[in-house]
């Protein structure tokens, strides 16, 4: 690791340290830097592996999001009618618009953003459109009406922090309707790769109750939240284990997972591991939705 001595002078000229402390003191002070250097590297390696993942993905997306769908439906019917027409709403992880047509309906100007400029490209709508990251949006404070994000924020490298910067983007009285995928999500596929090895092969989930705590730690109101489980069925386990693939989401958000491309005999153990519902392989997503104010 290159960055390991010039962060000790750095630490050593700006804090003054006395020689005597550099092994106890200064180690710590080390690893918590190197840490969270670390950290920031393995975030700009997922956030790139995610935006190429979900942008090759783009132009089939539409086609296999069908729990997507279901949760985008079950957001909507949490959106307060009203005076929305003079609104702003930011369709926040829009992918390719899918939800955006819906969402022109009831604002009078919508903003889509996502970090895949191929997920935004590949539909023709004509609305305002910024390839950005979630974590470090371009928006001024107190700028938007309604943020409506569908599927999404469980991409964030800090939920909480995204919280706080959604709560500052928002004008006072704004809303904020979000669905984001947690714990318990994927069980299925979780199961079936446990018949062949220790390693993670699928994301790690934020839980219900981080969710909710984060929320709360932020001054949201919480108008609703609630969750739901989707299903989807396929035949085979095989297909199951694609679909993920499909939509573009197989970036892993953690480290421990397992490097380069199945054996065909490893994959078939998988699949003869995979538990099956009447004859069908499931996967099934636990889902939250949320409805927060800003007052
Ligand atoms: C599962 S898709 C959901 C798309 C759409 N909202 C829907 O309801 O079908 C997740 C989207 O989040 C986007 N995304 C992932 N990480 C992101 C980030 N850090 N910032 C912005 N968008 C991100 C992906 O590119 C992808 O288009």
């Amino acid at each position: 690791m290159t960055a390991q001595p010039v962060l000790k002078t750095d630490l050593m000229q700006t804090r003054k340290v006395k020689p005597c402390l550099v092994s106890s003191e200064l180690n710590r002070e080390l690893n918590k830097e190197l840490t969270s250097e670390l950290d920031k590297e393995l975030s700009k390696e997922l956030k790139k592996s995610t935006q190429s993942k979900f942008s090759k993905a783009a132009e089939h997306y539409n086609t296999h999001a069908n729990v997507q769908k279901h949760a985008a439906s079950d957001l909507f019917k949490l959106i307060k009618p009203g005076f929305n027409k003079n609104k702003v709403c930011v369709d926040l992880g829009a992918g390719p618009l899918v939800n955006t047509h819906t969402l022109q309906s009831m604002f009078s100007s919508v903003v889509a953003i996502d970090l895949s400029l191929n997920m935004l490209q590949s539909s023709d709508l004509t609305t305002a459109k910024i390839c950005a990251d979630m974590d470090n949006l371009p928006l001024q404070a107190n700028s938007v009406d309604v943020i409506y994000s569908n599927f999404a924020v469980q991409w964030s490298a800090n939920f909480s922090a995204l919280m706080q910067s959604l709560y500052s983007i928002l004008k006072p009285g704004g809303q904020a309707y979000i669905s984001t995928v947690v714990e318990g999500s994927l069980n299925e596929i979780k199961t079936a790769f446990a018949a062949l090895d220790s390693n993670s092969h699928i994301n790690t989930f934020n839980s219900e109750l981080y969710i909710n705590q984060s929320v709360q730690n932020t001054g949201f109101t919480i108008n609703s939240a609630k969750k739901r489980i989707y299903t989807d069925e396929y035949t085979t386990p095989l297909k199951a284990i694609a679909s993920i693939k499909a939509i573009g989401a197989t970036t892993q958000n953690h480290t421990n997972t397992r490097q380069g491309l199945l054996t065909k005999s490893a994959l078939k153990k998988v699949c003869s591991a995979y538990p099956l519902i009447n004859n069908k392989a499931c996967v099934s997503y636990h889902v939250v939705l949320l409805s927060l104010e800003k007052h």
